[in-house]
């Protein structure tokens, strides 16, 4: 139970609330997940150790006049042996979604699949796989303290907007128990591997920039070398991208081309640093 949500299992007598809150959220769910107003029956026949669902629910204070039901929560795929880690699935319902409700019904999900059985699911990890354009679920993650484990290319067969079904990127964010709850919008820990290349030359010759270009690409960091050029040519040395703080019309003049422009006191909070690097992220894939 939380201020303003509680979180439950499931049983028959939910299936007509919850029916009308798929119904009511159709439209805005289809782009991301499938959309299926009857498939709580489905879960029912399915809760075990291996597979739970959870309905948020609004406390009283709190409840519109059509239902109660603010999101749910499938966790599935829960191993046990030597992993104990759990997928998050989850769609929240209007007229919740958006009001941070179902932020605070998802943590108090998984503090139930971090805590020991039989209270809780007992487990040591939970993810959750996003598709890139999906900034609203990655950013609610990372405003949990979720942080990104890995890209999956053609992870999901998943439809979009308007059915088309196909094999779906995805990002899969994580957290484990040893670090939950983490602060809201945790900072990455990147590995920082630095190689020192030396070239069989001076000025390197072409193959050596190609060597230490495809040890740069293997480790995924950039290449950095000896700014003689333009900072076009920087940029086309950093293999993952780079934040580049620079007078704009100095930029555009070398030739720079950004995914995003923005002003430094744009980013003066987590949230927003969080919210302009998911959407340069989103404009670069692909
Ligand atoms: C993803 C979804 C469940 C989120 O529910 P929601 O009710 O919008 O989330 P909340 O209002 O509780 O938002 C909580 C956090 O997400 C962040 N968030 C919301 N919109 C965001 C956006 N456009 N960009 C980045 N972060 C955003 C908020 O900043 C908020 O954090 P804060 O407390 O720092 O402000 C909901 O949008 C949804 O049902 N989407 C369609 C189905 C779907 O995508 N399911 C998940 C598939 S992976």
């Amino acid at each position: 139970m939380g201020e303003r949500v509680r979180v439950d299992t499931i049983s028959e007598t939910d299936v007509p609330e919850y029916r009308r809150a798929v119904e009511m959220s159709s439209e805005r769910i289809r782009p991301w997940n499938p959309v299926n107003a009857g498939d709580l029956a489905y879960h029912l026949g399915r809760q075990s150790d291996e597979h739970r669902t959870f309905l948020i629910r609004a406390l009283p204070e709190f409840r519109a006049r059509e239902h109660t039901v603010v999101g749910k929560v499938n966790v599935t795929g829960i191993t046990r042996g030597r992993a104990f880690n759990g997928v998050l699935g989850y769609d929240a319902y209007d007229p919740y979604a958006g009001r941070g409700l179902f932020a605070d019904g998802l943590r108090l999900v998984v503090d139930l699949a971090f805590r020991a059985q039989p209270h809780g699911l007992g487990l040591n990890r939970v993810e959750a796989a996003v598709q890139p354009g999906n900034v609203r679920s990655a950013g609610l993650l990372r405003s949990l303290g979720f942080r990104r484990r890995g890209d999956y290319p053609r992870y999901l067969w998943l439809g979009d907007a308007s059915g088309r079904e196909e094999w779906r990127d995805h990002v899969v964010h994580g957290v484990d128990r040893a670090e939950w709850p983490p602060e809201r919008y945790a900072t990455h820990d990147h590995d920082r591997p630095v190689v020192v290349v030396t070239p069989t030359g001076r000025p390197p010759v072409d193959a050596d920039v190609a060597a230490a270009r495809a040890l740069a690409i293997e480790l995924g960091v950039p290449l950095l070398r000896e700014r003689s050029g333009s900072w076009a040519r920087c940029l086309d040395d950093a293999v993952t991208g780079a934040v580049v703080l620079a007078d704009l019309d100095e930029a555009r003049q070398e030739g720079v081309r950004a995914h995003d422009v923005v002003s430094a006191t744009d980013l003066a909070d987590p949230a927003s640093i969080t919210r302009v690097a998911l959407e340069a992220r989103f404009r670069a894939h692909g």
